[in-house]
């Protein structure tokens, strides 16, 4: 397919809102409070922190570089670089393919939940009190319901295309949820009992700093980067050739880790400010009471407990929770979709029907199993699948790729590049430290 009739990111900001859109997500505003709230707060802020400068930012660079590149899907620009070794191209175009499709999976069905409790304030202020309640209350009816719905919305979006489907949408809904989250946080710093959870947030409590924890916060680096799933390459490979790789990696990064620290402002000052309201939020010995279910227990208490405008802050968490997931979404929906519709010419709105629904049986299958699946799924995918691909991109950026041609590549929309500390740094250190350090971090745990 030329590369002409392929769809473009029409303007720089439209590219970092998408870019950005991808990466903030439910790993933003729900995993990484989550993550800090029970591995001692300021630690894990450090460690991931440093995970995300020091990993995750360099392969973002890597991934956006290769799609832009190869101007196609992973699949095809993988391709375009491992010129003698198709098949190996192939295969890991595909298990990345495979993972973005295993992430959204499990993603739709935690974003069904938020569209619940989202809808469920709502449905109480008309007076239907029931449903309300059937929203907010676990079962496989309505976690099939919603993850539908929300399924259906990612495919609406990804069928129209790059820039009036995922574009369009993301440059209109991400700054409505900056906004959205510096009101929520305003109020938050109102309430007492907050700057308990402030305190908790920034003071370290090294004692948590072990190998998991630096294993975690690893993770969560590349999740909220979009890392390794391909779902970078596809939007580099959507990005023009005019624009400055790094300087807008780095600003994706920096939004990503602006939204991360934001969540967290409000996350765990609310819930000391849920703990002063008489929410249980802690057991006896001090551990975080469900911590995976935090955001769920937590906050609709809080909201509870504020009187009718809890219920319009609770419907604005929640729509700005579904606001965040939905741009995450279409970019894992958007990688198994280029390449179907590139690689095997099938129309893009057919690709993303038949790849929603793929992905929509895969979903039901977790719902129904859910205890045994949920977890598996998303351990399977986010901690093992996205670093290990991750170092295979490295080795491709490192050893297979010339470097003179990655040069040309990044120098487009950077011609003086060169001359910079970045390209003196970058090329070593993508080729030997990003693999080395995601291996022993991934390895030493095991060991
Ligand atoms: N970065 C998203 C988040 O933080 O929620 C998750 C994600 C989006 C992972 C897109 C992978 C992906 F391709």
């Amino acid at each position: 397919m030329a590369s002409s009739s392929r769809g473009q990111f029409s303007s720089r900001i439209g590219f970092i809102m998408a870019a950005a859109g991808s990466a903030v997500g439910l790993g933003n505003v729900w995993g990484f409070p989550t993550q800090t709230a029970s591995n001692g707060g300021a630690a894990f802020l450090v460690m991931y922190l440093l995970m995300m400068v020091l990993l995750a930012f360099p392969m973002l660079v890597a991934e956006l570089t290769i799609g832009r590149y190869g101007q196609s899907n992973p699949i095809a620009s993988l391709k375009k670089i491992w010129v003698r070794n198709q098949a190996l191209a192939i295969v890991f175009g595909s298990i990345a393919m495979l993972a973005a499709s295993l992430i959204l999976s499990f993603y739709a069905i935690l974003a069904g939940w938020l569209i619940g409790f989202g809808a469920a304030p709502v449905m109480e202020l008309v007076g239907l009190k029931g449903f309300a309640e059937w929203l907010e209350t676990y079962g496989v009816a309505r976690n099939l319901v919603l993850t539908v719905l929300f399924m259906g919305l990612t495919v609406y979006v990804v069928q129209k295309g790059v820039a009036n489907g995922i574009e369009k949408w993301s440059t209109r809904l991400m700054p409505l949820l900056f906004v959205l989250f510096a009101v929520l946080i305003g109020y938050i710093f109102t309430q007492e009992g907050a700057i308990e959870g402030l305190e908790m947030y920034l003071i370290p409590d090294w004692s948590h700093v072990n190998a998991g924890l630096v294993v975690n916060a690893m993770g969560q680096a590349f999740f909220s980067l979009s890392l390794g799933v391909g779902a970078m390459m596809v939007y580099g490979s959507y990005l023009k050739k005019d624009i400055n790789i790094v300087r807008t990696a780095g600003q994706v990064a920096v939004i990503d880790t602006g939204v991360a620290l934001s969540a967290g402002l409000l996350i765990l000052p609310a819930m000391f400010v849920a703990k002063h309201n008489g929410v249980q939020i802690f057991n006896e010995v001090g551990e975080l009471i469900s911590s995976g279910n935090l955001v769920f227990t937590v906050l609709p208490s809080l909201f509870d407990t504020m009187g009718p405008i809890g219920e319009v802050i609770g419907l604005a968490f929640f729509a700005l929770m579904v606001i965040a997931a939905l741009t995450s979404s279409i970019a894992m929906l958007e990688v198994p979709v280029a390449c179907l519709h590139e690689e095997l010419n099938i129309r893009r709105e057919k690709a993303a029907k038949i790849l929603g629904l793929a992905i929509l049986i895969l979903s039901v299958i977790i719902v129904v199993n859910f205890s045994s699946l949920f977890d598996l799924v998303a351990t399977i995918s986010t901690m093992y699948m996205q670093p290990l691909l991750g170092v295979v991109w490295a080795i491709v950026i490192g050893w297979i790729w010339h470097r003179n041609k990655q040069l040309e590549e990044i120098k487009q929309g950077n011609p003086d590049i060169e001359q910079g500390w970045f390209w003196k740094i970058w090329p070593w250190y993508v080729k030997f430290v990003c693999p080395i350090a995601v291996l022993t971090v991934f390895l030493y745990p095991q060991l």
